[in-house]
C-alpha cells in the first residue's frame, strides 16, 4: 500500500496538546442531558460515525479528547476563541482521524502561522485519549 506523504506532519511544529477522558464521563453526561449534550459537543459527521459503533462512547470520548487536545495545542482552551463544534473529527480511507476546522478555528490557525492540525486518538474500555500537533 502506498502512503501519501501528506499524511506526515510537514513543516515546523507550532503547538502540541494532549487530553485524557474517562469514557463514563461522556456516557453519564449523555444519560443526564440526552441528545442536547451530544448536539452541543459533536458535529453531525462525528455523531454519525460514533453512533454506528457497537459502543459509541469510546469514540465519542476520544473525539471529546481531540477537541480539548487541539484547544491546548492552540493554547486557548475551549471557550471564547474555539467552540466545541469549531473542531470536527472525520475519518479517512484507512480510518485515520482527520481534523476539520470551521472558519473561526481556521482563522485562529492562520493567526498562529499554522497550516495543519494532526490528531491521533486511542481508547480502552475506560479511558480515551487524543494527541494533537499544529504544524506550519
Ligand atoms: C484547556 C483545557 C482543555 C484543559 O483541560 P482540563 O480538562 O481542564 O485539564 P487537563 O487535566 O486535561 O489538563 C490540565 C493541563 O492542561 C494544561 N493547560 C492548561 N491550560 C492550557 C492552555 N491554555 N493551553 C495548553 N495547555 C493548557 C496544563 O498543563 C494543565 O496541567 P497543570 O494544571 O498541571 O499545569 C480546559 O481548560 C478547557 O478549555 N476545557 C473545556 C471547557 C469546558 O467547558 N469544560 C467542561 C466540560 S463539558
Amino acid at each position: 500500500m502506498s502512503i501519501p506523504f501528506n499524511l506526515l506532519p510537514a513543516g515546523k511544529t507550532l503547538g502540541i496538546g494532549c487530553d485524557l477522558v474517562e469514557i463514563s464521563r461522556i456516557s453519564d453526561a449523555h444519560n443526564r442531558h440526552g441528545q442536547h449534550f451530544i448536539d452541543k459537543i459533536f458535529s453531525g459527521e462525528e455523531q454519525k460515525y460514533c453512533m454506528k459503533q457497537n459502543n459509541p462512547y469510546p469514540s465519542l470520548a476520544a473525539r471529546f479528547a481531540a477537541k480539548e487536545a487541539i484547544s491546548k495545542a492552540f493554547t486557548v482552551g475551549i471557550g471564547e476563541h474555539l467552540g466545541w463544534k469549531s473542531i470536527s473529527i472525520t475519518n479517512g480511507e484507512r480510518n485515520q482521524p482527520i481534523v476539520q476546522l470551521d472558519a473561526n478555528a481556521q482563522s485562529l490557525l492562520k493567526k498562529l502561522g499554522g497550516q495543519n492540525v494532526h490528531i491521533s486518538l486511542s481508547h480502552t474500555d475506560t479511558t480515551a485519549m487524543a494527541f494533537a500537533v499544529v504544524t506550519q
